[in-house]
């Protein structure tokens, strides 16, 4: 079995995460729980950060926060010295709760509202990552309206994509986010910019995809976004400081999965963007990275009580847990793969091969197919890995189930960082018929 970070098996046959035995966790917090080894966390943010600090070059590693977003998590970032990317007023509101320096923000999204512009500028956010032409003219419209000057990235889609091991050279840039580098549009929306008093174009941005596990695709990327910066040099006297390579960097969520360190990642697009300013005889930009999934993801662990089983006769045997799509949408959303123990049993031997069932009613609601573990029964605790990103920050209500809450676990200690919603928090905003 695969263990992360500080996880281990401790002398009581348990799972121990943070020096924390979760069996304890689940006494104290119950099921089903979110845990998190801050340790990992803050292994994984500085694998980055001193990447970029060894090698000389001016970063800013902004942590995606659509991967797991609360207070605690984002006062860790900080802690950390990472930038945040949002992408809603909902996560900018988080981070200012969080206290988070508003000058280390980046603001995404495809469809800002006026309104969540204005938060932007209210707070003075490091900068606001421009998506299209609409966004560009209403942002022109309320800097010009608050009296206000803000720093831009202008979101490109390079003709890449990237999935796991593939990259495909999308010629025609067909996609909902950014302004198309080959097609004009990016030159369109820079020229646009450059005469706004208001706006200052600090450089460009792209994403090109998630869960890679390859450099391939960003090299790709940063080659053709300096060479078009190149001619964009000479034809518009213009300069990028800024060059930001999205997220998207790999993590090992079973044994198919073959991450590599992120100082690879760092080390070859630095290289490439080092290689390509001095072919095209431009000043090296500062490297910005948006890394979500790789900074929180294996370092959650979500535990949950066995309930019910069901044998099929000849088929399969199911077992079912106390949470499921509601707490992890990734499973039924896009047939995500998880790996998975008994908690209170984990140092003992393989006796059966069960699939993991949620409670939510629904027959895709199921966690993992055909997972070998010692003999299950009803009480016993599933500790499912790797369920960091993408699982409290999707998670939601269907069946009215409560989300569960988030403990944070370092040294021994354990925290509790985001509550369990109860019943009544699900009716708060219901309004009755009734008077
Ligand atoms: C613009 C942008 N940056 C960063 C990320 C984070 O990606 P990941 O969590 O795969 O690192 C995403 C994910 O969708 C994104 O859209």
């Amino acid at each position: 079995m695969h263990l992360n970070g500080t996880a281990k098996i401790n002398s009581l046959d348990h799972l121990e995460i943070g020096g924390v035995d979760t069996i304890e966790l689940a006494k104290e917090f119950g099921t089903p729980l979110y845990i998190y080894d801050v340790g990992l966390i803050r292994e994984r943010a500085r694998g980055f950060k001193n990447t970029f600090e060894k090698m000389g070059i001016k970063a800013q590693v902004a942590y995606a926060s659509k991967a797991f977003s609360s207070v605690a998590v984002f006062q860790l970032m900080n802690e950390e010295g990472l930038s945040l990317d949002v992408v809603s007023g909902g996560e900018l509101f988080t981070a200012m709760k969080a206290g988070f320096p508003a000058e280390r923000i980046h603001f995404h999204g495809n469809n800002k509202s006026e309104e969540e512009l204005r938060m932007a500028l209210e707070h003075k956010v490091g900068c606001i990552v421009v998506d299209n032409f609409h966004e560009l003219q209403l942002l022109e419209t309320v800097c010009r309206d608050m009296d206000q000057s803000i720093d831009v990235l202008i979101r490109v889609t390079p003709g890449i994509e990237a999935h796991t091991h593939d990259y495909i050279l999308t010629g025609q840039e067909d996609s909902k986010f950014g302004f198309g580098l080959e097609n004009g549009q990016a030159e369109e929306a820079l020229l646009r910019a450059i005469k706004s008093s208001h706006i200052n174009v600090l450089g460009l941005h792209c994403h090109i995809g998630s869960q890679i596990f390859e450099t391939t695709g960003f090299v790709l990327a940063a080659s053709k976004i300096i060479g078009k910066l190149s001619e964009w040099k000479v034809q518009h006297d213009y300069t990028a400081e800024v060059l930001n390579l999205g997220g998207g960097f790999g993590i090992r969520y079973t044994g198919e999965d073959d991450p590599i360190p992120a100082s690879r990642y760092v080390e070859e697009i630095i290289s490439e963007v080092q290689k390509k300013a001095e072919e095209f005889n431009l000043g090296m930009p500062e490297i910005w990275i948006e890394p979500g999934r790789s900074l929180v993801g294996d370092a959650g662990t979500t535990l949950y009580s066995v309930g019910s089983s069901k044998e099929v006769p000849n088929i399969r045997k199911y077992l079912a847990v106390d949470g499921g799509m509601s707490d992890n949408i990734r499973p039924a959303l896009y047939e995500a793969k998880y790996e998975a123990i008994l908690a209170n049993k984990a140092g003992q031997p393989i006796q059966e091969t069960v699939s993991i069932a949620g409670k939510c009613c629904e027959s895709g609601d199921m966690l993992i197919w055909d997972l070998p573990l010692p003999e299950s029964a009803q009480g016993d605790l599933l500790a499912v890995f790797c369920t960091g990103a993408y699982g409290y920050s999707m998670a939601n209500n269907y069946n009215r189930i409560p989300r569960p809450p988030v403990v944070f676990v370092e040294n021994g200690h354990a925290k509790l960082v985001v509550r369990r919603e109860s019943f009544e928090d699900l009716v708060k905003l219901d309004l009755s018929l009734i008077d």
